[in-house]
């Protein structure tokens, strides 16, 4: 069948030669305008290239298309390669069109438009084909990953040309990793990697790497969330600031952990908690529903996971709302301080005042004097503040 192609291109061929030798005598002077025109074409992998040449003025003369590899593909509206691929699209006198589907890497390079003129006239065109890069993938991950592990993420996308370009985002912020390109026949792999020491911030964090390349209108986008473990944290938290007798206290054991450390401890001053109706264990919160001073000491939780153990501690301070209530006498004393300090100021006011009346000149020091009176000023506040958390204590008491 090949050969019958060939014999039957050829034949056309030394027609054309024929026919041009003896046109060329008489037509000299119509050739010279004539002249192929082709354009450079660029077209994704896959896609249909469409190979124009086209001939403003032409005096019947042939049009060829041949391949890089100087195979005559069309020689006008005949097809001299048998390649399914390629298929006429218009042929005649101005123009001859092939399409190139399906179009593979290697289909890339320079094409000859030849118009056979005596001499033959040749224009080339270029058939770029872009390689589209793969679907990135992130290797190099260990789920979970534990706190202080020093990891490598490394994302790599094949088939590309030319070389696509890898970005990393750490959520929606970009870091930058480090690229290596590699040559994998006519197309490039591209690989990207970031190192970095995980820590417990990272937990929950997603990377995503982001692909982009002249073929694609968005880039292709992969992402990893890490998951990181660490060791627990421990804190007890509690319902009352100044805790008194009959009162009920709740003291939560808060716990941060990949993963949550379970269960939760609570032990009594190194011993194990009174076994006692008012004490409630139920899981992380310990309630004492009345308060006793027999309670007094200190509350410890402790929890684990794989990775370690922690512990945190509350010191109980049980206060006899007796005892609290004769703090009243306090009070009368704090403002009677602060009467005194107020009484005190505003004689001295009225003695400087009077004095500087009758020695404006020496004005400046006397400021300076006044001046030193402020801490006084500020020890009133300061007693007036511990009276304002006197009076939280007793709203305590009413909820
Ligand atoms: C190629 O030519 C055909 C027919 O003229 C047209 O339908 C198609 O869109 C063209 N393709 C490209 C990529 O220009
Ligand atoms: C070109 O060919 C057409 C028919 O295809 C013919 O009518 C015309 O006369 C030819 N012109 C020349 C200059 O040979
Ligand atoms: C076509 O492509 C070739 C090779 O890339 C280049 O040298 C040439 O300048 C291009 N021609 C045009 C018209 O763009
Ligand atoms: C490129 O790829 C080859 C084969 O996959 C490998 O042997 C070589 O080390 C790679 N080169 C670089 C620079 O990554
Ligand atoms: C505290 O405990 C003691 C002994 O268990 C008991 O006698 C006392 O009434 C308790 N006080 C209050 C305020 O419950
Ligand atoms: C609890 O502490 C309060 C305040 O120091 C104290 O008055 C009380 O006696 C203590 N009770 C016990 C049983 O230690």
């Amino acid at each position: 069948m090949i050969v019958k192609q060939h014999l039957i291109f050829i034949l056309y061929s030394l027609c054309a030669h024929v026919f041009k030798v003896a046109g060329t005598k008489s037509k000299a002077k119509g050739s010279q305008g004539q002249f192929p025109i082709t354009q450079n074409v660029t077209v994704v992998e896959g896609a249909t290239a469409n190979m124009t040449c086209r001939v403003d003025y032409n005096d019947n003369t042939s049009l060829q298309w041949s391949n890089p590899a100087q195979q005559t593909l069309f020689f006008g509206d005949k097809k001299a390669l048998r390649d399914h691929r390629i298929e006429l699209v218009r042929a005649s006198w101005q123009e001859l069109t092939i399409r190139i589907s399906d179009v593979s890497l290697s289909d890339e390079g320079q094409y000859t438009c030849s118009l056979f003129t005596m001499p033959v006239k040749t224009t080339k065109a270029f058939l770029t084909v872009l390689g589209v890069p793969g679907r990135p993938e992130i290797t190099g991950f260990t789920k979970p990953a534990m706190e202080g592990d020093v990891i490598t993420l490394t994302c790599t996308t094949t088939g590309s040309k030319p070389a696509a370009n890898i970005r990393w985002f750490r959520n929606d912020k970009e870091v930058q990793g480090s690229t290596k390109v590699n040559a994998t026949g006519k197309s490039f792999t591209v690989r990207s990697s970031l190192q970095f020491q995980v820590d417990r911030q990272d937990d929950g964090v997603a990377y995503t790497c982001s692909v982009e390349h002249v073929s694609l209108t968005n880039p292709y986008m992969t992402t990893e969330v890490l998951e990181v473990h660490y060791a627990p944290h421990l804190e007890i938290t509690h319902s009352l600031i100044i805790p008194q007798e009959g009162q009920y206290l709740k003291l939560e054991c808060v716990s941060i952990g990949n993963p949550i450390p379970e269960p939760v401890l609570w032990s009594k001053d190194g011993g194990e908690l009174p076994d006692i109706e008012r004490m409630i264990v139920e899981g992380r919160e310990l309630t004492i529903t009345t308060l006793n001073k027999t309670d007094n000491g200190t509350y410890r939780c402790e929890a684990s996971n794989h990775l370690g153990t922690s512990s945190a501690e509350y010191i109980l301070f049980v206060y006899d709302p007796n005892a609290l209530g004769q703090h009243g006498p306090d009070h009368a004393l704090i403002g009677g301080v602060v009467a005194v300090v107020v009484f005190i100021t505003l004689c001295l006011i009225i003695v400087l005042g009077r004095y500087l009346a009758r020695h404006k000149g020496t004005y400046l020091t006397h400021e300076a004097k006044g001046a030193e009176d402020a801490p006084d000023a500020d020890t009133a506040i300061i007693n007036a503040e511990g009276n304002h958390v006197h009076a939280e204590e007793k709203k305590e008491y009413f909820i």
